[in-house]
């Protein structure tokens, strides 16, 4: 049914899209994978990505989506971008491109994450949409296959930041907006 002015003018029936949650761990060389796996095992990371998306909407690519053990664990709602449709089911939803993964996340309750990979951060960060990007930066040039694209062209507003290191890597966790 199309709004009435009056609806237009006092804000109602909004459909603002939601806040996109990038989720990222990347090298400063943008390494994010290699070999259809992370490239380093830091574990304060993968807490804080399972903290994060816990309960929520993970829009992911179909490799992030095999290779990741705990994606359907924790009240996760996963929607895979993938041409293989056999791997929907009750818990998992696909669509064959980044727009309708999207839209079926529109649809769900929760808040959206998004979980990669190359293609799909890439698809994301040329939306021109609002966004939010948990960014954990490691501190070291890492062999690997699989990038992150070059964030640091948008204008990014910096709203924490928390510096850390284990035995292997010295990493920060990043939160950044950003707001065409
Ligand atoms: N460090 C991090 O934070 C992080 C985050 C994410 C991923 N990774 C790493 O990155 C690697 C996986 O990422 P990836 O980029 O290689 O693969 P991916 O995006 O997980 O999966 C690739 C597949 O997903 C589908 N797909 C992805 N993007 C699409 C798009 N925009 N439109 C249509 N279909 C799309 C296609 O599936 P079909 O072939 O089935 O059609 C494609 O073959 C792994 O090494 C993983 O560990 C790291």
């Amino acid at each position: 049914m199309p709004f009435t002015l009056r609806e237009r003018r006092l804000g109602l029936r909004n459909t603002m899209p939601k806040l996109l949650h990038l989720q990222v761990a990347c090298a400063e060389n943008r390494v994010i994978g290699r070999d259809g796996r992370l490239p380093w095992r830091i574990p304060e990371d993968l807490k804080f990505f399972h903290d994060q998306t816990a309960g929520q909407i993970v829009v992911l690519g179909r490799i992030c989506f095999e290779t990741w053990p705990r994606v359907l664990q924790d009240g996760r709602r996963p929607v895979v971008v993938t041409r293989n449709a056999a791997l929907a089911s009750d818990q998992v939803r696909v669509a064959g491109l980044l727009p309708g993964a999207l839209a079926i996340a529109e649809s769900l309750p929760g808040e959206i994450h998004i979980c990669g990979g190359e293609r799909i951060y890439a698809e994301i960060l040329a939306l021109g949409r609002p966004m939010r990007l948990h960014l954990t930066l490691v501190h070291a040039d890492v062999p690997g296959d699989t990038f992150f694209p070059e964030w640091r062209r948008l204008a990014w507003r910096e709203l924490d930041r928390r510096d850390s290191a284990d035995a292997n890597y010295r990493y920060t966790f990043y939160t950044l907006e950003w707001v065409p």
